[in-house]
Parts: structure tokens; C-alpha cells; sequence
């Protein structure tokens, strides 16, 4: 595992990206990925975790799946319910439990956030049970903590206290700011008790 040595982000450094017009089109694949692994859950009910903006908030709603988001930028928050007025959000952080009560949903999505936050602790608020599907980049960013570069090593060994990963899978899309290729790990797991 790659540590960067940099800070966490408080929210007014999110907000200030969504306030400049960010938009999330470049991980379209990879939402269209994680769409066909909740396709293949029974009666999926959905939590995202850090749903930024809602573009695959979007993807998933439009599937007719029980969907709700939250996020602890307010100014994503306000994007979300702009674009999807009849679709539950609200601003949560991903430490604290009560962002994932009530236990209404059977599957946790987490695109490209647990590279931002203490990952085994953010994965420690999800009831036991309950999938988790996550994206996480290969690459670095000002906001990264770490890189998770060796799949083996830095996923499926890393988080099996806590997960049972199913499955991982590689993308790469070309950089919004650079145009250089990144890549990013789908990965997706059942959360299991710590033994
Ligand atoms: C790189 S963005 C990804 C956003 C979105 N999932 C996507 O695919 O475009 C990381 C997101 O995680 C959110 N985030 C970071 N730390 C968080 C925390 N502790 N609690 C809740 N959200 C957090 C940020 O506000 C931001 O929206």
C-alpha cells in the first residue's frame, strides 16, 4: 500500500470543487459497470456513500432501484436534489453511523471516496451483510491518502476483516485535468463480522 502523507480534506475542499462546475461524465464506464453488479443483487436497495454530485445516483434511479445518497459536502447535496428533485439525499458524514441508519438497503455503493478517509473505519459503520461495491484509483490526486496499487495486497487483503471481496475488476479512463490514462479498481464484497 502507497501512503501519500498528505491531510484529509475537510468539506469546504468538495465544495469548492462541485461549486465550480465539476461534472463526472469521464466515470461513466465504471457507473455502468457497478450498475450491471447491482443488477445481479435480489431486490437491491441502495446506499451510496459520498454520491457527489449524482451522476450515478442518476444511473441508478432511473433503474427504478430504491436509491438514497448521502454526502457531507453541502454544496453536492444541493447539486443532487437540483438534478433529482423525487430522489432522497442528505448531508452525512461517512464516520459517523447515523449516516447509515435506518439499515433500509442491502447494497453500499462508494465510488472513488474511500481513497479520501480512514477506509476500514468508513467500512466498519456498514451492517454486516449488506454488499459493498467501491471504486479505488491506482493513481495519485491532492485529495488521495493512499494508492491502492496491488489488488491482492491492497484490497482483498487489506479489508478482509471486514470484507469478503467477491470480485475486482480494472479501468482506466483519461484524466479530466491531464488527459493521462488513471485506472481505477471496481471492487465488490459482502461485509462480514470482525472475527
Ligand atoms: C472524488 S469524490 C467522488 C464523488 C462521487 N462518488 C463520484 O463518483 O463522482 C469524493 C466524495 O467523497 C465525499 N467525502 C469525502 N469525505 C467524506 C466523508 N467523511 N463523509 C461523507 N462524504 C465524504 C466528498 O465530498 C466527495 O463528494
Amino acid at each position: 500500500m502507497q501512503v501519500t502523507g498528505r491531510n484529509e480534506k475537510d468539506s469546504s475542499y468538495y465544495d469548492s470543487i462541485y461549486e465550480g462546475g465539476y461534472d463526472a461524465s469521464h466515470y461513466e464506464p465504471v457507473y455502468r459497470h457497478i450498475l450491471s453488479i447491482i443488477d445481479r443483487v435480489e431486490s437491491p436497495r441502495v446506499l451510496e456513500i459520498g454520491c457527489g454530485i449524482g451522476a450515478l445516483a442518476e444511473m441508478i434511479a432511473a433503474t427504478g432501484t430504491p436509491y438514497r445518497g448521502f454526502d457531507f459536502s453541502e454544496t453536492a447535496v444541493r447539486r443532487c436534489r437540483q438534478r433529482l428533485p423525487h430522489v432522497e439525499f442528505s448531508v452525512g458524514d461517512a464516520y459517523e453511523q447515523v449516516s447509515f441508519r435506518p439499515v433500509d438497503y442491502n447494497v453500499v455503493v462508494a465510488t472513488e471516496v474511500l481513497e479520501h478517509v480512514d477506509d476500514h473505519r468508513v467500512i466498519g459503520n456498514i451492517p454486516v451483510g449488506a454488499l459493498l461495491i467501491a471504486t479505488v484509483p491506482d493513481f495519485d490526486d491532492d485529495s488521495h491518502l493512499r494508492l491502492y496499487r496491488d489488488v491482492r495486497v491492497d484490497i482483498v487483503e487489506r479489508f478482509a476483516l471486514l470484507l469478503k471481496v467477491h470480485q475486482v475488476g480494472s479501468f482506466t479512463s483519461n484524466s479530466l485535468t491531464t488527459g493521462a490514462p488513471q485506472t481505477y479498481h471496481v471492487f465488490y464484497g459482502t461485509r462480514v463480522a470482525a472475527e
